[in-house]
C-alpha cells in the first residue's frame, strides 16, 4: 500500500504517495515534482549529479531514501536562485563559463554553495578538499575552481 511522504522542497510543501519509503529522494524529486536539476549519473553515490541540500547540507538523493527526507528542508539548484537573482556561485559559474554538457554542474554547485556559506574565503586547498569526490567527464575542474574564487570574491 502505497505510503504518504510529506517534503518541504526549496520553501514548498508536498505530499506524495510512495510504493516503497526506500525509494531514493532523487526519483520523489524529478519524477514526483517534476524537478529536474538534480541528475541521475552513477545512481551509488559516486559522482554528485544528484547534489541537494537536506537541512542545508548537501546530499546525493540518489543514495537518500525518501522517508529519510521528511519533515527536512530540502533545497534543489532551483531553490538556491533565480535568473533575475542568481547565488554568486550561479553567478560565477556563468562568468567563467563552466559548464560544457552541463550534466554534472548541479553537484558541483550545490557543493560550492554549502562550503561558500561555511567558509566565506576560502583557499584554493580548501576548494579542493571541500568537492573531493565530484565528477565532470568534461574536464571542467579547473574553471569550476576560478569560479568558486570568483563567488568568494564577489559574495
Ligand atoms: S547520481 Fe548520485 S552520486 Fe552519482
Ligand atoms: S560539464 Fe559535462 S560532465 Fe561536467
Amino acid at each position: 500500500m502505497a505510503q504518504r511522504i510529506r517534503l518541504e522542497v526549496n520553501g514548498k510543501p508536498h505530499d506524495i504517495a510512495v510504493d516503497d519509503p526506500a525509494m531514493p529522494l532523487l526519483y520523489a524529486l524529478r519524477d514526483e515534482l517534476g524537478l529536474n536539476n538534480p541528475h541521475f549519473g552513477c545512481g551509488l553515490g559516486q559522482c554528485g549529479a544528484c547534489m541537494v541540500h537536506v537541512d542545508g547540507q548537501p546530499v546525493r538523493s540518489c543514495v537518500t531514501p525518501v522517508s529519510q527526507a521528511q519533515g527536512r528542508k530540502i533545497t534543489t539548484l532551483a531553490g538556491l536562485g533565480t535568473p533575475e537573482h542568481p547565488h554568486p556561485i550561479q553567478q560565477a559559474f556563468v562568468e567563467e563559463q563552466v559548464p560544457q554538457c552541463g550534466y554534472c554542474i548541479n553537484g558541483w554547485i550545490m557543493t560550492a554553495a554549502a562550503l561558500l556559506r561555511d567558509t566565506p574565503h576560502p583557499t584554493e586547498a580548501q576548494i579542493r578538499d571541500g568537492l573531493l569526490g565530484l565528477k565532470c567527464r568534461c574536464g571542467t575542474h579547473l574553471a569550476i575552481i576560478r569560479a568558486v574564487k570568483r563567488a568568494a570574491r564577489t559574495a
